[in-house]
C-alpha cells in the first residue's frame, strides 16, 4: 500500500495542466468517488489494524497533496482565463444612464400647484375610499341623485365608495378647520365608465377653493382667469357659462379660448373657439351648515378640474389611455419637460 501512495504521489507531482479542463479531469482521475485516491481510503479500510497506524498519516497526505493540487489547478486557470476574456475596449463610450422622467400628469400637477402656490393656495389631501357623508351628502346631493347611482360610482360597501371627486376634500377641510381657507386639493378620482380615448374609470383632479368673509364670484371669475393666463398664456381669454352642482349656487362651466387656433375654428374646439376645462362656482349655504361654518359670516367659491384634460391641451394628447399604460415610448418624450 505504501508502494501504491508513493507512485501517486509521484504522479501528482508531475501531473500537469494546460487550462481549466484539466482541473477536472484531475478531480476525476485522482479525488472523485472513484478516483485512485479515494479507491486507496476504500483499500485502507481492509488494512490490518496493527498497519493502520502507520499507513494513515501517508495516505492523509496524499489526500491533502491531491486536493492542494486541484485548487491550485483551478485557481491558475481561472485567473488566465478572466484575463484571456479580458477583451474591453475601453475607447468605446459608455452606455447611457437612463433616467427617470417626470409623468405628464405629475408635470401638470406641479404646474397647477406652482400657479395658486403664487396667489397664496396652499395644498391639502383626503382618502380615496370615501363614505357617502364626505362624497356626496355633506356636498348637498340630494337622497336621490343620479351621481349617487352604481352606474357612476364603485362601491367598496355600502356607505363606502371610492371617490367620484376631489370636492370631498372640501368637506374633510372645513370640518376640521376654520377659514379663512385658501387650499388645492389634488387626487385620483373614480367613476364607473367604460374605457375609451375620451373616458376613463380613473383620473385627476384638482379641486380649488376659497373660504373668507365677502368672497364674491368676481374673485372666483379673476382667480380663474389668472389661472388660465399662466397655465395656457397671457392671450388667453376664459368665459363662464351657467352650469349646475348640488354643492355650488351659483354654479357654472368655464371654457378658454382655444389655444390651438386662436379661437379660428379647429378641431379640438370643435370649431367653437373655446375649449371646456372646470367647473366651478359659489360654495352653496347648505355646504357650509353641514359643515359647521356659519354660512352668513362666511363665503366662498370652489372649483374642479380634470388634470387629464388640461394635460391633454397642453401636450396635444388625443388618447386618455395613454396616461395609464406606462407606455416608455410614450413617457420619454417629457423627460425635457420641467
Ligand atoms: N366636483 C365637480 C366634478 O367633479 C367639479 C366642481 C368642483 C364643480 C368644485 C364645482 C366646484 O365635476
Amino acid at each position: 500500500m505504501q508502494e501504491k501512495i508513493d507512485l501517486l504521489v509521484d504522479e501528482i507531482n508531475s501531473f500537469t495542466a494546460n487550462g481549466f479542463k484539466d482541473a477536472e479531469e484531475f478531480r476525476l482521475k485522482y479525488l472523485s468517488k472513484n478516483g485512485k485516491v479515494s479507491v486507496l481510503f476504500d483499500e485502507f479500510k481492509e488494512v490490518a489494524a496493527e498497519q493502520k497506524r502507520a499507513l494513515g498519516k501517508p495516505l492523509n497526505e496524499l489526500k491533502n497533496l491531491a486536493q492542494n493540487k486541484l485548487n491550485e489547478i483551478q485557481e491558475k486557470f481561472t485567473q488566465t482565463s478572466v484575463k484571456e476574456n479580458n477583451s474591453i475596449d475601453y475607447t468605446l463610450p459608455g452606455d447611457a444612464y437612463q433616467t427617470g422622467s417626470r409623468h405628464p400628469l405629475s408635470l401638470i400637477r406641479n404646474q397647477i400647484i406652482d400657479i395658486f402656490n403664487k396667489i397664496g393656495f396652499s395644498v391639502a389631501d383626503g382618502p380615496e375610499i370615501e363614505d357617502d357623508w364626505h362624497n356626496f351628502s355633506a356636498l348637498n346631493f340630494p337622497e336621490e341623485h343620479p351621481a349617487r347611482d352604481m352606474q357612476d360610482t364603485f362601491f367598496v360597501e355600502e356607505n363606502w365608495a371610492l371617490r367620484t371627486h376631489t370636492s370631498s376634500i372640501q368637506i374633510r377641510v372645513m370640518e376640521k378647520q376654520t377659514p379663512p381657507l385658501r387650499l388645492l386639493a389634488p387626487g385620483r378620482v373614480y367613476r364607473n365608465e367604460a374605457i375609451s380615448a375620451r373616458a376613463h374609470c380613473q383620473f385627476h383632479q384638482v379641486e380649488g377653493f376659497y373660504i373668507d368673509k365677502n368672497v364674491s364670484f368676481a374673485d372666483l371669475k379673476q382667480t380663474l382667469l389668472y389661472f388660465s393666463k399662466e397655465m395656457f398664456g397671457s392671450q388667453t381669454k376664459i368665459r363662464l357659462r351657467p352650469s349646475f352642482f348640488p354643492f355650488t349656487e351659483p354654479s357654472a362651466e368655464m371654457d378658454v379660448s382655444c389655444m390651438f387656433c386662436n379661437q379660428k375654428g379647429c378641431n379640438i374646439c370643435k370649431h367653437s373657439g373655446w375649449v371646456e376645462i372646470l367647473g366651478c362656482g359659489m360654495i352653496d349655504p347648505n355646504v357650509f351648515t353641514n359643515c359647521n361654518i356659519n354660512p352668513d359670516e362666511y363665503s366662498g367659491f370652489a372649483f374642479g378640474m380634470g388634470i387629464e384634460r388640461i394635460a391633454m391641451l397642453k401636450y396635444k394628447i388625443n388618447d386618455l389611455r395613454l396616461f395609464f399604460e406606462n407606455d416608455v415610448q410614450f413617457l420619454k418624450q417629457f423627460s425635457k419637460v420641467i
